[in-house]
């Protein structure tokens, strides 16, 4: 039988897709739960026409844009290569990746196919983790919180998966606005508030917080305006910001698998992957993501939901415009 145009079109797609989660996975392979909720925050970002010039707010230390936009890097660059105070992670919640060596240099097989005009953070030791990959054209230490330090209309397309950190969220998305060109491009991906249903938080009163504290190390702490669907969308509207699309971009089972995940024991295993040797590092690292990519594929797909009845999505991207 023969193979017609689209039957090929569609292969070559899904071997892209395949090849994308691959790259996500080896980029973030000691917590998988981060890797393929990255990959579906940027199958959601696809679906979107980036103009530029390009603002990237909170981009942290740039890897998962820099995926985003088709960047390749080397098999045995990962994010867990450059960390501090693994030992702190327990008592201080502190952030590893907040650290940069002055040789940090991550192996880059082939840049991105676009540049991102801005990078903005909260912490300079990210952006300088970010400006190693020669992909950033500036990137400007920032608070949110605050007013940002662009002019009126400077960006096309302003890019943000960090809004939900902000407490100030009001005024963080009126400078947004101010920020973006009419009839430009705001796209945000936000957690909604769904998420704490679907995750071990409500289960808080029975399983203690001593408990509740090894689990999470900070993490919903730092979600200072998560909210629902609604407050979201009347915020947007405060701003002046209009809808012109959302996409869920995780579900409730999406939720469930991330709420587990290895993030409990991450400090151990990026401890002990990194004292091995290279060779053995590499080795384990390939069998690993040969493994994740196979049982992490199926939920590789942003409307993957295993419950029968329908529910909020635990994320959603927004696409909008100034009014
Ligand atoms: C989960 S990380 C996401 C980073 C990056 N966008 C990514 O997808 O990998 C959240 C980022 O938001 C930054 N952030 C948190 N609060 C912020 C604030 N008030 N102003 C600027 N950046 C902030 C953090 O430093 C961190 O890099």
């Amino acid at each position: 039988m023969s193979t017609t145009i689209d039957q090929t079109l569609e292969r070559a797609s899904r071997t892209e897709s395949l090849e994308k989660q691959r790259r996500f996975i080896n980029a973030y392979w000691l917590r998988p739960e981060n890797a393929f909720w990255m990959y579906l925050r940027s199958e959601a970002l696809s679906l979107v026409p980036i103009r530029g010039p390009i603002a990237d707010l909170g981009c942290g230390d740039g890897v998962f844009s820099f995926l985003h936009a088709d960047g390749v890097f080397a098999p045995e660059f990962d994010v867990f290569g450059a960390v501090a105070r693994l030992e702190e992670v327990q008592t201080n919640d502190a952030d590893i990746f907040d650290h940069v060596d002055d040789d940090y240099a991550p192996g880059i097989v082939s840049p991105p196919t676009f540049r991102i005009d801005v990078g903005t953070d909260l912490k300079s030791n990210l952006l300088g983790k970010a400006d190693r990959l020669g992909f950033y054209d500036r990137l400007t230490p920032c608070d949110h919180n605050v007013a940002l330090p662009f002019s009126d209309d400077s960006f096309e397309t302003v890019y943000c998966n960090t809004a939900y950190w902000v407490e100030n969220v009001e005024g963080f998305l009126a400078e947004v606005a101010r920020v973006t060109r009419s009839c430009g491009t705001v796209v945000l991906q936000v957690k909604l508030d769904a998420i704490a249903d679907y995750t071990m938080q409500s289960h808080g009163s029975v399983l203690g917080d001593r408990w509740m504290g090894l689990m999470n190390r900070g993490r919903i702490e730092c979600w200072s305006s998560v909210c629902d669907r609604l407050t979201w969308e009347s915020r947007f509207a405060s701003a002046g910001l209009e809808i012109v699309g959302e996409v869920p971009i995780a579900t409730r089972t999406h939720a469930h698998i991330w709420d587990i995940g290895l993030r409990p024991i991450a400090p151990m295993l990026i401890k002990a992957m990194n004292a091995i040797h290279p060779h053995l590092r590499a080795e384990i690292k390939r069998d690993w993501v040969d493994l994740f990519a196979e049982l992490l594929r199926p939920f590789c797909d942003s409307n993957m939901d295993l419950f029968d009845e329908e529910s909020e999505p635990a994320e959603l991207q927004y696409v909008l415009t100034p009014r």
